[in-house]
């Protein structure tokens, strides 16, 4: 089965209303890479303005509550997000999953609100290298899987980014044959869980994507794209990315 391939970057805490000009190049490189699609997740505030500068380049956040509304200070629900311009949303980032103890709950109960707005997922799994060190990372991330994803999940709106989190932001990153491995475990448990709608799910690889070794885990069986932190925060990074995807 043959799926397009996403990129998509993550600003993280970073950016201001300055450094959207990098958008400028990369919504002309996502023009002119048609059979990839590229995506921007910003920073909450940076949203609107984002959208404003490049209406056709794919905005979204980085997170969003599950709730409709409600007593959440400092967060914003998906139907906020949408209003802002947002098509999608990473949920479970390690780093929330980290910093906020956001469960494998939460996270299903947050993509399903960007699907109950019409916004797509992008759901987010990953070992720590305890963990791979333990020779636990597929039982980790497979059962991660299992908790986190949404009801429904369909390739038209949900995608897994797997990002071990030690090759995030380390310039580490794993072997071609061990991303091999743990995107064929993902597949393989997307199929027990949901069957042939497993082979539409996107499975993008994130940690530490560079234009240097973009080319080859992108082309990694069962790789359909990236979620790239640090070099998808200029165009002179990312674009090398998008072109390595076509
Ligand atoms: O969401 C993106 C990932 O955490 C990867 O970040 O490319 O800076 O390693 P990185």
């Amino acid at each position: 089965m043959t799926r397009r391939k996403l990129v998509a970057g993550n600003w993280k805490m970073n950016g201001s209303l300055g450094a959207l000009s990098e958008l400028d190049a990369i919504a002309e490189a996502a023009e002119s890479h048609a059979g990839v699609d590229v995506a921007v997740a910003v920073p909450s505030t940076l949203i609107a303005p984002a959208v404003s500068r490049v209406p056709a380049l794919m905005i979204g956040a980085q997170d969003v509550h599950a709730a409709d509304k409600g007593a959440h200070t400092g967060c914003i629900s998906a139907a906020m997000a949408k209003e802002a311009g947002a098509r999608f949303s990473i949920v479970g980032h390690s780093e929330r999953r980290a910093d906020q103890s956001e469960t494998d709950a939460d996270v299903k109960a947050k993509a399903e609100a960007l699907r109950g707005q019409d916004m797509q997922a992008i759901v987010c799994v990953g070992e720590t290298l305890d963990e791979r060190e333990a020779g636990r990372a597929e039982a980790v991330v497979t059962a991660q899987v299992a908790g986190s994803l949404p009801e429904g999940a369909s390739g038209d709106w949900c995608a897994i980014a797997y990002e071990p989190v030690w090759a995030i932001g380390t310039g580490r990153t794993p072997t071609a044959d061990d991303v091999a491995a743990m995107h064929g475990a993902i597949r393989a448990k997307l199929r027990a869980m949901i069957g042939d709608v497993a082979d539409r799910l996107r499975i993008l690889y994130g940690g530490s994507v560079t234009p240097d070794n973009a080319r080859e885990l992108l082309h990694v069986s069962d790789v359909d794209g990236a979620l790239v932190g640090g070099a998808s925060l200029t165009a002179a990074k990312f674009v090398p990315i998008i072109a390595a995807a076509d």
